[in-house]
């Protein structure tokens, strides 16, 4: 009763690497099907970062069906905040390109409306729970459907889009774990709350008191960030010490109003040993994670898979396996220097717990240069708003 599946492309995971891959390949009239555990509207309402660079938007614009131009705000440029006064950092005056913020759930559902709507094979409630052959050309995912019935995808090639606890990941390194690895000692407390926006731009703000980040969602609604302990109960705060603490680490001036979710999102920077094996191949935050301050997670997915895109038409057009042998060294000279700017971003704005004077004293030197001088601001601006994005590899 098992249910075999024949494409060229088996996809794990509808999160933004694998719906856009899967979009992308359809433009070039190659099949693939794109599976995940979860159900669509898990898919759709899980709340993460939404930041998208100039290319990001590019890119999504060109696929057709998103809403960034109506739903999302551009966003030129930020504001770096210590001891309460703020510089903000012109993206347009520095290097001509801008962000947008369009929460990622929203480019979910664009995504996901966009290949059902064309035909595509993209299938809810079903696991991964195997990947075989990747050492030969006829790659086999074992899953499970909602029933439990199996599935069995024969493919060309195997993708693993699936997230942080990749299971392809297995297959591609031999481990779950296997990869380069730091773990920061802080969170980041998030907040939802109703109220009007507080800034038109993010503002990253450090006190002597830890970092805050005042992002936004809509006119009516505003997600905020406090770091924190990584063992912090979400719970444990009161709304009025969650307020005093905010304002206490922006210089004050917030507009506040009820939270209604709160979540703490652990900081972590990993890249996987090996991004391919045979045919398969990793991409998103299956290959790769970063912490969250310099917004380059869903940025990091996209850049991958339009590498990819490149690679596995090449291979279904001519059997060449070139474009998939010059894939990992490609796609990792972006995500090295995103994981980079992810670190520095992190390391410049929070205080390390056992950090002395001298180490907090350099910090604010380090902040004063970047907001100072020209040189400094340009390499924050160009690395946030993002390099463009390749879709040859190089060499
Ligand atoms: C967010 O709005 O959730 C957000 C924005 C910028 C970041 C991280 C998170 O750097």
């Amino acid at each position: 009763m098992t249910e075999q599946i024949r494409t060229r492309v088996a996809i794990v995971g509808a999160g933004p690497a694998g719906l856009a891959l899967s979009a992308l390949l359809h433009r070039s009239g190659i099949d693939s099907i794109v599976i995940d555990p979860r159900t669509r509207e898990d898919i759709e309402r899980t709340i993460k970062a939404g930041i998208l660079e100039q290319s990001s938007v590019e890119l999504l614009r060109s696929l057709g069906g998103s809403r960034v131009d109506e739903v999302g705000a551009r966003h030129d440029g930020i504001e770096l905040r210590w001891n309460g006064v703020g510089h903000r950092i012109d993206f347009q005056g520095l290097v001509g390109r801008s962000v947008w913020l369009y929460p990622q759930h929203e480019a979910l559902i664009d995504l996901i409306a966009l290949r059902l709507g064309e035909g595509g094979d993209v299938r809810f409630g079903v696991g991964a729970t195997s990947v075989e052959g990747v050492d030969t050309d006829a790659p086999v995912v074992h899953a499970a459907g909602p029933d439990g019935r199996p599935i069995e995808i024969r493919a060309d090639v195997v993708v693993g889009a699936d997230g942080s606890r990749s299971l392809v990941r297995e297959a591609v390194t031999g481990s779950q774990t296997g990869g380069y690895f730091r773990e920061y000692p802080f969170a980041w407390f998030g907040i939802l709350c109703e109220a009007p926006p507080s800034s038109p731009e993010l503002i990253y703000s450090t006190t002597e008191r830890g970092f805050a980040l005042i992002s936004q969602r809509s006119a009516t609604v505003q997600r905020m960030y406090l770091q924190c302990d990584p063992e912090l109960d979400p719970d444990a705060m009161g709304e009025r010490e969650i307020w005093d603490e905010l304002q206490a680490r922006t210089g004050g001036g917030l507009h506040e109003g009820p939270i209604f979710q709160r979540d703490v999102l652990r900081f972590r920077s990993f890249v996987a040993h090996e991004l391919r094996r045979g045919r398969a191949l990793l991409v998103g935050d299956a290959a790769h994670t970063v912490p969250p301050t310099g917004a380059k997670g869903m940025n990091l997915a996209l850049a991958d898979v339009v590498l990819l895109h490149r690679a596995i038409e090449e291979l279904v057009r001519s059997g060449s396996e070139h474009g998939l042998d010059a894939y990992p060294e490609a796609a990792s000279r972006r995500i090295w220097k995103a994981e980079h700017f992810s670190w520095w971003m992190t390391s410049m704005l929070h205080t390390a717990p056992g950090a002395n004077d001298f180490d907090e004293r350099r910090r604010l030197g380090e902040l004063e240069m970047v907001a100072t001088s020209r040189h400094g601001a340009a390499y924050l601006a160009e690395a946030y708003t993002g390099w463009p994005f390749e879709t040859r590899p190089r060499g």
